[in-house]
């Protein structure tokens, strides 16, 4: 199953040679540079980052690495060596690609974040609960979720609490669209307000996180959400539960494979660039002031 997703979109991206050319929206070059690199010599040279998930509630967000070997079959270097499904394999696609994803962090914030399962006893004025993407670190990831949250952090005058989703985010569970995650993200909104009844909480996903947003807000009501932003969103034609279109803000870069039919992996990687945009949505659909 897995080997056939990396292979379809893999097939996809070789279909349309010319349009898997690399676009920069705003990257940071040298670091997707070094990231390459760091991919095609496969080396360890991955950031001491890898086993920083040792999250609370004991979900496990271990990420697999076949899965990060099938990640990294859709990058044509390294397309090669990988794409087979044994399950053994620590190969080298692995270390590379998440140091690869890693590399897509586009400024401050961790990788991973517990303010509700941790809850230190201060309310603040904003919740944030994030869900990264397939095979990402932490439970933030890097390629957009600490952004956003260091940019609610500096428009709020720290006036967030910040929590990562623990779940899988591997390839089996992207395959039941959001509810792999769905439900813990949900009871953590219902934790939050628990321990902040005025606190506004506002969710946000990416790829497969973002379904994992669908799911959560399928089962809470109305005035328990006050916003809701999502990258790279498969499911970006349906509504966010019951929030109201206006309280939702979908980003889906051109191009991408995930969210439109496009044949460009990297615009999927590119979503630290909006994140600045997306808080200053999020604090207003929340109706927060500094
Ligand atoms: C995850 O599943 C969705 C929905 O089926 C699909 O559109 C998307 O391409 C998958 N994600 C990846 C990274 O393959």
């Amino acid at each position: 199953m897995k080997a056939f997703i990396a292979l379809s979109l893999l097939g996809t991206a070789l279909a349309a040679p010319t349009a898997t050319t690399f676009q920069a929206r705003d990257f940071d070059l040298s670091s997707l540079t070094s990231g390459l690199s760091a991919l095609t010599s496969g080396s360890a040279a991955s950031s001491g980052s890898s086993e920083s998930a040792s999250s609370g509630s004991g979900s496990g967000t271990t990420s697999s690495s076949s899965g990060l070997a099938a990640l990294a079959s859709l990058f044509p270097s390294s397309s090669s060596s990988s794409g087979s499904t044994g399950s053994s394999d620590t190969s080298s696609g692995s270390d590379g690609l998440s140091s690869l994803l890693s590399s897509f962090t586009s400024g401050s914030g961790s990788m991973t974040e517990n303010g509700v399962t941790q809850h230190s006893g201060s309310c603040k004025k904003l919740t944030f609960i994030f869900a990264r993407g397939t095979t990402e670190m932490g439970n933030m990831g890097s390629v957009v979720g600490p952004e956003v949250a260091s940019q609610l952090a500096s428009l709020t005058g720290n006036q967030v609490t910040v929590q990562g989703v623990n779940y899988p985010a591997d390839w089996e569970g992207n395959m039941s669209l959001g509810s792999s995650g769905g439900p813990t993200m949900a009871s953590y909104v219902k934790e939050a307000l628990q321990q902040c009844p005025n606190t506004k909480v506002v969710l946000g996903g990416y790829s497969q996180g973002s379904m994992v947003v669908h799911n959560a807000a399928n089962s809470l009501s109305a005035g328990q959400l006050s916003g809701a932003v999502l990258f790279g969103d498969p499911l970006k034609m349906t509504s966010v539960g019951k929030l109201s279109s206006s309280k939702v803000k979908e980003f889906c870069a051109s191009g991408d494979p995930v969210c439109e039919n496009g044949f460009n992996v990297m615009a999927h990687l590119s979503y630290g660039a909006d994140a600045k945009e997306a808080a200053q949505f999020l604090v207003e659909a929340a109706g927060v002031s500094s």
